[in-house]
């Protein structure tokens, strides 16, 4: 039904309109008592089996929301009734900010894959702690914490730190995202020293508070063997959470799309089939390299139950979707769920 319909009239829009669209319909639909408890039990499945503990946090499914696609923190109980696990919130800034000038989304039909350059658009902060002060509490929703363009890398952590405590009270876990390409030199704070110094100022205000809550590293999927293993180091020395692999990218190899139509659109993060492999690869190096100690959320290029499971075998514990649904539909997220139980119930008998 999504692809044969759903999908046709969206992809008649540019992409951002259709995704506010979407979610503007959701978000109706779910509001007629009958229809919305038709439509959430047609998308949810559950079966205790997938329940998953990690980081302390009790996990329904291990199939996760990814960030960016509800950055305001609008829709994370319309995303939940699709059968989300969890659901991350932001990419969120201290202050509000426009972001980059539109169009700054473009479909990549041939490859299934999206470039953006949206710039952490968002309304700050502030706004987001308000729409989460009647947050379900049996929901899981992470809060992914960035900084203003306007703040030079030197002052970063002071918005990160300023994220972190106004959201504290209001989110199960925390990602320190330094990994988008859509902020001018976000990504020079990935290096050891700045990364370093990030995460043990947020980590000791956290170890401050009664109860901790998990903070994660949101890492590029372009960063080399030697920085991949800067990173392992940093976790050790820093003692956060885990990781969450990966990003978008800024490579453009091996696209189906004309070099041409790839040069038009420009700057920004590709996601989608594109980035799977390298995304999988970064988890399994990462994975291997701890002896699959260290936690990872697998995501990039998950279109397929298949796809999923390829990043839990190579060292994920839960994984996280946005441009697969966008191509697939909603119902990917039940697939990979009933994928995920029956890979469960073969290598456990
Ligand atoms: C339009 C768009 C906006 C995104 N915004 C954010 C963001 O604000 N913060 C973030 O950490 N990741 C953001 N991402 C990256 C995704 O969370 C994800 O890591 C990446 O797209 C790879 O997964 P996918 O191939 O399933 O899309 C965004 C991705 C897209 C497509």
């Amino acid at each position: 039904m999504y692809k044969i319909f759903i999908k046709r009239i969206l992809f008649l829009f540019p992409p951002e309109k259709a995704h506010h669209f979407t979610l503007f319909l959701l978000k109706l639909v779910l509001a007629i008592p009958l229809i919305g408890q038709i439509f959430k039990a047609s998308f949810r499945f559950k079966n205790p089996k997938l329940n998953k503990k990690l980081f302390g946090l009790d996990f329904e499914n291990p199939v996760g929301l990814a960030a960016g696609f509800d950055k305001e923190g609008l829709h994370y109980r319309a995303m939940s009734s699709l059968g989300f696990g969890f659901i991350e919130v932001g990419t969120v800034t201290p202050k509000g900010q426009l972001g980059n000038p539109q169009p700054r989304m473009f479909r990549l039909p041939k490859d299934q894959g999206l470039i953006n350059r949206m710039g952490f658009n968002n309304e700050g902060v502030d706004a987001l702690v308000e729409r989460l002060k009647n947050r379900p509490k049996d929901l899981i929703i992470g809060g992914n914490i960035g900084k203003n363009k306007a703040t030079p890398n030197e002052n970063a952590t002071d918005d990160y730190v300023i994220c972190f405590e106004k959201l504290f009270p209001y989110v199960d876990y925390f990602v320190v995202n330094v990994s988008s390409p859509n902020t001018p030199n976000l990504r020079a704070l990935q290096d050891k020293e700045p990364l370093t110094n990030l995460l043990s100022t947020l980590q000791n205000l956290n170890n401050e508070k009664s109860a901790p809550k998990p903070i994660l590293l949101k890492i590029a999927p372009d960063l080399n063997n030697d920085q991949l293993d800067d990173i392992v180091d940093i976790v050790n020395d820093t003692k956060i959470a885990g990781i969450i692999a990966t990003n978008t990218t800024i490579s453009r190899e091996n696209l189906k799309e004309s070099k041409n139509s790839i040069e038009k659109i420009g700057a920004g993060g590709l996601s989608g089939k594109p980035v799977r492999q390298r995304s999988t690869e970064v988890i399994r190096y990462l994975s291997e390299k701890t002896n699959g100690e260290l936690k990872i959320i697998g995501v990039g290029g998950i279109s397929s139950a298949a796809d999923a499971i390829e990043k839990l075998n190579a060292g994920a514990s839960l994984v996280q979707v946005y441009t697969g649904m966008i191509y697939e539909g909603p119902s990917l997220i039940k697939n990979i769920n009933k994928a995920i139980l029956n890979h469960l119930q073969k290598t456990s008998s």
